[in-house]
């Protein structure tokens, strides 16, 4: 289904076609200071600028918060674009078209899914009108008044009514092979092992779910007070994937211009509820866990989620997963935050008994992700003795380890070993990214990661500098953590005249290097030019004279087996 990827070569022209400070300018006003150009940042909050954007290098920084990279970069996080659609924009800035490699069509033409989703719109309307004009109708619109809800925010939601019987859906909309197939695709009707058909839906309340453009792509059906299952949902279908949608997006969206944040609880009801007491920023997951492709969804929409939960056990461990799936989807800009009700509350009966008012100020108040983490596993772990800090850490590390680099991740690592008050040293060692894991490359990372560091900043950053080093040089050779990471970055710099450091930072997207460059990107403090050459050569310097010693070491500890050739080179060295 995929279309073509988008090629290198058409990302790197597309960079330098494009003025960072011109895409940039035109969403947050800069001002120039001296070489670079600068505004208060928008991605943390500040009273001085600390955001740079510098033109020579194509790329923008954060002093404050460490937020960095390209044009890409920028719509990505500050217009909460995905990185294809951040390519379109900047392609239609420049007023080209985007080009995708051939050969990754798939064989068979895309399915149109049209039908589909007229089909579930008429079914949609269907249960409207029933919900209007059945004979029963009373006892869904009774259900609804009881629960408290009025016409119009039925309306909204287009709320509807499946009535009891087999086949009111099935004789009003499948009269043909064609219309009952796509019935059948849909899961609306169901067909059984005696070859009878039925209506899947039968004396429910309707609630049609819509995707973010307001297509109808499935259906959840609630009982009218008591009976099994509650709920009766959708299967899965072409249209509908309950990992990846959300239930009222689409009106909340529409309720409002701009949201600043969304709020995702667990219930339609509630939903529905909250949107008819003014509170119309609320999606809830579709009866399951929240997943990553959940929170990517929301963040291209807003920058900030509450997630809001019962306060039962279930919906503890519900908030939880929600916010260790949403972990990795966390770049800076955005925010999780997470509000546990009292137990045996939800949304909905919270706001019925005490007021929007009152709900809205819960919402101001939730725990920033960074002290609900810590606190819930505060709770896990007994942390007055040595076992239970460590277990803390134990369980706290991997979940870190998976927030995108930057300000954030740094300072939640800090807050981490501030709580478990693990010693200097490791934390110096885990804090560090691994560039390698080979057992050399560990053993050799306590001898000088930081001259490795620095000379691929300053080379990510000057990118004109790869001049200076030959690719056959004989230091290359050595086992030092980020070897390989540098000669992949020789390896691009060598190939490709005028490679900007923007076209360099999109050049590891998805590589496995990603969140390292990032990193060392995020590190630089844009040193004066000037000064980076020397700086540069002298890191050179660092490493021929750690290649010199690592060889000492090797034929040292071999000494009665060296060749006549190996014993020239070994005095060679000793000098
Ligand atoms: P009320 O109980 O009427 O207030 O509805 P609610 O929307 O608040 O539902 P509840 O809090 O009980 O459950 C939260 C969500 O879980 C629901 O909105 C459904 O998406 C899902 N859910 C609950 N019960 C069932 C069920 O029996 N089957 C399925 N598939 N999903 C369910
Ligand atoms: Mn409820």
């Amino acid at each position: 289904m995929m279309a073509g990827r988008i090629p290198q070569h058409f990302i790197d022209d597309l960079l330098a076609r494009t003025d960072v400070v011109d895409v940039i300018d035109s969403l947050l006003p800069l001002k120039k200071k001296g070489a670079n150009y600068s505004a208060c940042c928008p991605f943390h909050n500040e009273k001085t600028p600390s955001f740079t954007v510098s033109q020579d290098k194509q790329f923008y920084h954060c002093f404050g918060c460490g937020a960095s990279g390209s044009a890409i970069s920028f719509l990505m996080e500050y217009s909460h674009l995905d990185f294809v659609e951040s390519i379109e924009e900047l392609a239609s800035r420049a007023g080209v078209e985007v080009i995708r490699e051939q050969g990754f069509e798939p064989s068979q033409p895309k399915r149109d899914l049209a039908p589909l989703t007229k089909m579930n719109e008429q079914a949609a309307g269907f249960y409207q009108q029933q919900l209007r004009q059945h004979a029963q109708a009373s006892m869904a619109s009774d259900y609804l008044k009881k629960r408290g809800l009025t016409g119009e925010v039925a309306k909204v939601y287009q709320l509807g009514f499946a009535p009891p019987g087999w086949d009111n859906l099935l004789s009003s909309l499948g009269q043909n092979e064609e219309s009952l197939s796509e019935l059948r695709e849909l899961g609306l009707v169901v067909t059984n092992e005696n070859n009878k058909t039925y209506d899947r839906f039968r004396e429910r309340i309707m609630f049609p779910i819509r995707n973010k453009r307001g297509q109808t792509i499935g259906f959840g059906g609630r009982v009218f007070d008591q009976g099994e299952p509650k709920y009766l949902n959708s299967p899965e279908t072409p249209l509908y994937h309950k990992g990846r949608e959300v239930y009222g997006l689409y009106e909340a969206l529409k309720a409002t211009n701009k949201i600043q944040h969304l709020i995702v609880v667990e219930g339609y009801l509630d939903v529905i509820s909250l949107y008819q007491q003014g509170i119309t920023n609320v999606v809830a997951a579709l009866g399951t866990a929240i997943t990553r492709e959940h929170v990517d969804l929301l963040f291209r929409s807003v920058s900030e989620l509450v997630i809001c939960m019962d306060g039962d056990s279930a919906g503890q461990k519900a908030a939880w997963r929600a916010v260790i799936n949403a972990m990795p989807a966390l770049r800076s800009g955005r925010q999780i935050k997470v509000l546990l009700l009292d137990q045996g509350q939800d949304p909905d009966s919270v706001i019925r008994e005490q007021g929007a008012e009152h709900f809205e100020q819960l919402i101001e108040r939730s725990s920033p992700l960074s002290s609900y983490f810590f606190d819930y596993l505060a709770k896990q772990h007994a942390l007055e003795n040595i076992e239970g800090r460590a277990s803390f850490a134990e369980q706290a590390k991997p979940l870190l380890n998976t927030l995108p680099a930057g300000a954030f991740s740094e300072l939640m690592k800090k807050q981490l070993s501030h709580i478990t008050q693990i010693g200097r040293q490791e934390r110096g060692a885990s804090a560090r990214p691994r560039f390698g894991s080979s057992q050399a490359s560990r053993r050799s990372a306590k001898k000088s990661p930081s001259v490795m560091r620095h000379l691929m900043t300053i080379l990510l950053h000057e990118p004109q500098l790869a001049e200076k080093i030959a690719a056959d040089e004989s230091w290359l050779a050595i086992d030092v953590p980020g070897m390989a990471l540098l000669k992949n970055i020789l390896d691009i710099l060598h190939e490709e005249v005028a490679v900007s450091p923007a076209m360099l930072l999109e050049r590891f997207r998805g590589s496995e290097y990603e969140k390292t460059i990032n990193m060392l990107f995020a590190e630089e403090k844009l040193i004066a030019s000037e000064l980076s050459e020397q700086e540069f050569l002298g890191a050179i310097e660092r490493l021929k004279e750690q290649a010199r010693k690592s060889r000492y070491d090797e034929l040292s500890s071999r000494a009665s087996t060296l060749t006549d050739e190996e014993k020239k080179e070994f005095k060679e060295l000793l000098k």
